[in-house]
This record gives structure tokens, C-alpha cells and sequence, in this order.
């Protein structure tokens, strides 16, 4: 069932395009609004909450760090983001007027659905995020926006992610334009634009073979520093978790402003840092980040869209993804992180379906 594919993670890779196709247009009618069905989220409702509470675990979470940036941005409303495991034992403030969203690509990891359940009893209204119909998560929550990723076999979580974002950019535009605060010109940009989505991530997947000549050169590091600012900071996460798991690479990830309060000491001659310069807004804040790991010897590869060709100075090597939003990056930015680590994977000589000490679920504690 690997369809001509070698392994389950390159063909889910390449299924990205029909998933977040197919989440998109499930909910959208023909003149583009965003449909709930059956989701229960009046605009009284919405006024009525104060606070959006975002929880969940590894890629999950990250997806959720996306869904922070776009809701307050969006909807105007404040939101909190923690890991499972840590929400479940903190005794967080949640109460009646919190909005609860898990984000689960299985609906069975046992710290989201704990941490659901302690959210529940505090009163929070529980939205959750799931892929697998009937699962724990779902059948627990008030509300389930289903992704429509199809089954997801790899342990390295990739259409699940992508298919996570396009729940949080529709929950955080309907919010945000029920509300009132969105206005028609803008909501009707992002629906175009996120309906852009399928075809540009196919002009991603079509630079494969460069993407594979970049691992080649790299595959035998066992050190790596990803780094970006905004949106692209919570992409670097997710890129980093993606090559260490299934490369076995010590990699880590840090958002690029904070290198030089610690981290920038560890950058000498030769150091790979994988560099996200995704966001016009930032880009030349990156460029100077750029610079500063470069002064210091790293070897850089550079991520940026494909007009700002200004970052071929500072990096050793560059990829591209096609000109879209800054809100929307990580849907395409993700991707070519997804390719680089899998490639390295199987450089390696990785199982990378199956790594070590890893489970597809995490149902313990
Ligand atoms: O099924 P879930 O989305 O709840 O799983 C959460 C994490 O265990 C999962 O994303 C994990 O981090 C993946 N191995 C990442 O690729």
C-alpha cells in the first residue's frame, strides 16, 4: 500500500496536497465561507470567551503554535499554547469562558486526552482537532474538526500537520469574522490564498531532486541548528523534531533572536544552521541573524520565498518556495524540512517508518 513509494513518510509527504485540499473544501461553500457543521460556535459564543486554550503533543503542538499566531491575530483573542503533559499537572487557569482546543492526529495520545479532561471539568468548552473519526479525543470533546489527511502510517507526523494548520487558519478566520473583526477583503485574501496552497506544494514536492542533492551533502552532520523568527520560529521546531527522529541528528531549534542570549556560543567553523526567512516582515532581521552564525563559520542553508533571492549572499545553499502570504508559510515551509530530514533518514541508513523508541500513539503516561 506504499503505492511505488519506498517508504510510508515519502508517500504521505507527497499526499499533502489532496489533504489540505480536501480539509479545505469540505468546509467551504461555493462563495467561500467557512461551513462548522454541527460545530457548535455562535457569535455569542464567541464573545462569550475570554481566552483560547491551545493543547497538545510533538507535531501536534507545534501545528498549535501556528493556531496561537494566526487566532490572536485573527480573532483578537488571547491565546495560551503548552505541551500536554505539562498543562495536565499545572492546575491551569481555565474555567467556563475558555475556549479548549486538543490537537491530536490520532485522538489517542493519553497526555492530550488527559489534559482534555481536566480542561472539561473545569468547565472549558472542548474543540478538538483530530484525524482519526470515533477516536478517544473525539468521542470526548464538544466539538471535532476532523482533518481529512487520510490514514497516516509513518511515525514522523507530516499530512497530519499541514492538514492541523488548515483547521486553525479556518477556526481562527471564522472566529475572527464572526466576530466581526475580520473584514469581508480580508477573510476572502486568505481563503484564496489558502486555496492556492495544492498547486504551490506540488511546485515544492517538483524540487525533490535539489532537495536530495542538499542531503547528500549534509547526511553525515550530527549537529543541527534550526532557526527562524515568527511564523517560521514555530516551523524550525517542527523541522528540528522531524530530522532528529527519524535521522538520529542532535538537532535543535531556536528562535533566531534569542541566539545571541546563549545559544550562538555553540556556532563555530563549519556548524550547519538551517535558517527559515520565510517572513517579508522579518527578512531582514533574519538576514542580520544570518550573518551573525555566518561571521562565525556556520555552513547555511536558507529557506526564503522565491523574490527574495537576497539571502543567496549570506547562505551556502538556498530553497524556495513559491510567493504566498507571510500568515501562510509554514504550509509550504514545512515541506521541504519534511523532504531534507527523510532524505537524510535514508542516507543514514534509517528505518524511517518505524525509528527507534518511538510508537506511532503515545498511550502512556
Ligand atoms: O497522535 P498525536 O497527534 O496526538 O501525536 C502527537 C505526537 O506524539 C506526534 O506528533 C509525534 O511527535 C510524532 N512522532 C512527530 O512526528
Amino acid at each position: 500500500e506504499k503505492e511505488g513509494y519506498d517508504h510510508f513518510m515519502l508517500k504521505e509527504i507527497h499526499e499533502q496536497p489532496k489533504g489540505i485540499y480536501e480539509t479545505l473544501n469540505r468546509r467551504l461553500d461555493d462563495n467561500g465561507m467557512i461551513k462548522l457543521d454541527g460545530i457548535s460556535l455562535t457569535k455569542e459564543e464567541l464573545d462569550r470567551f475570554n481566552k483560547v486554550y491551545i493543547v497538545a503533543c510533538g507535531t501536534a503542538y507545534h501545528a498549535g503554535l501556528v493556531g496561537k499566531f494566526v487566532i490572536e491575530k485573527l480573532a483578537k483573542i488571547p491565546v495560551e499554547i503548552d505541551v500536554a503533559s505539562e498543562f495536565r499537572y499545572r492546575d491551569p487557569f481555565v474555567d467556563d469562558k475558555t475556549l479548549f482546543i486538543a490537537i491530536s492526529q490520532s485522538g489517542e495520545t493519553l497526555d492530550t486526552l488527559a489534559a482534555l479532561r481536566e480542561a472539561k471539568n473545569k468547565g472549558a468548552r472542548i474543540l478538538s482537532i483530530v484525524n482519526v473519526v470515533g477516536s478517544s479525543v473525539a468521542r470526548e470533546s464538544d466539538d471535532v474538526f476532523y482533518t481529512w489527511a487520510g490514514p497516516e502510517i509513518a511515525v514522523a507526523s507530516t499530512k497530519a500537520y499541514t492538514t492541523q494548520l488548515v483547521c486553525l487558519y479556518l477556526i481562527a478566520l471564522y472566529m475572527g469574522y464572526t466576530k466581526g473583526v475580520v473584514e469581508d477583503a480580508t477573510y476572502h485574501k486568505y481563503i484564496e490564498e489558502l486555496k492556492a496552497v495544492p498547486d504551490k506544494l506540488r511546485e515544492v514536492l517538483a524540487q525533490e531532486e535539489q532537495i536530495r542533492n542538499i542531503a547528500k551533502e549534509l547526511y553525515k552532520r550530527e549537529q543541527v541548528f534550526f532557526i527562524g523568527r515568527g511564523l517560521d520560529s514555530g516551523v524550525s521546531y517542527e523541522g528540528s523534531l522531524k530530522l532528529k527522529e527519524i535521522s538520529y541528528i542532535n538537532s535543535f531549534a531556536i528562535a533566531a533572536g534569542e541566539l545571541k542570549h546563549g545559544t550562538i556560543a555553540l556556532i563555530e567553523q563549519d556548524t550547519l544552521v538551517i535558517a527559515l526567512a520565510t517572513q517579508d516582515r522579518l527578512f531582514e532581521k533574519m538576514l542580520s541573524n544570518i550573518q551573525e552564525v555566518k561571521a562565525r563559520g556556520a555552513y547555511v542553508i536558507g529557506l526564503a520565498k522565491e523574490n527574495n533571492r537576497e539571502i543567496e549572499k549570506q547562505s551556502n545553499r538556498v530553497i524556495y518556495i513559491p510567493e504566498c502570504m507571510d500568515e501562510i508559510t509554514p504550509l509550504l515551509s514545512v515541506v521541504p524540512l519534511q523532504i531534507l530530514a527523510y532524505d537524510i533518514a535514508k542516507l543514514r541508513g534509517c528505518d524511517i517508518d518505524k525509528p527507534k523508541n518511538l510508537a506511532k500513539s503515545v498511550t502512556v503516561e
